[in-house]
């Protein structure tokens, strides 16, 4: 696992690492459901929902608030956007959602690591307390209380 100590999260930011963790437990549970043969379309169907719940407004909320902080043309932004794009590619893809869904189940983790030990260290490492405050003071209401029924991955 983390070979150092992750940097103490900024309160600002914690609700952001809040919706990191849900999307560590989304890779965890494609993971449950391919090794449990579950079937591509139940896949599927919860990446979708997922989509739509998690992570749409969240993408949404990190490149409104969070990545004009250290603005577009800083590297670890260009990077962020980068693979911001691709993983919705990926939720998209139609035309084979199996491959699809393996490739997400490991680039949407790789993403929430690299944003939770660099992107954000560096955030909060740059940020005005201005620009703290006001990411505080945004309403961080976006689906995670919601629950989705049908719950593959408890199954094996
Ligand atoms: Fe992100
Ligand atoms: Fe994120």
């Amino acid at each position: 696992m983390d070979d150092k100590k992750p940097l103490k999260r900024h309160e600002a930011l914690k609700p952001l690492s809040r919706q990191h963790h849900f999307g560590l437990l989304f890779s965890w549970k494609l993971r449950k459901g391919f090794a449990g043969n579950i079937s591509v379309n139940r896949l599927k169907a919860y990446a979708d929902w997922f989509f739509v719940h998690e992570i749409e407004p969240h993408f949404k909320l990190e490149e409104d608030h969070i990545f004009p902080i250290l603005g577009v043309r800083d590297a670890l932004i260009v990077r962020a956007l980068k693979e911001h794009r691709r993983i919705e590619r990926l939720f998209h893809d139609q035309d084979n959602p199996k491959n699809s869904l393996s490739l997400l189940e490991e680039e949407l983790e790789a993403h929430i690591r690299f944003e939770e030990r660099v992107l954000f260290a560096e955030i909060q490492k740059v940020a005005t307390q201005q620009e703290l405050k006001k990411i505080e003071e945004i309403h961080f209401e976006i689906g995670s209380k919601e629950e989705y029924m049908d719950t593959f991955w408890e199954k094996n």
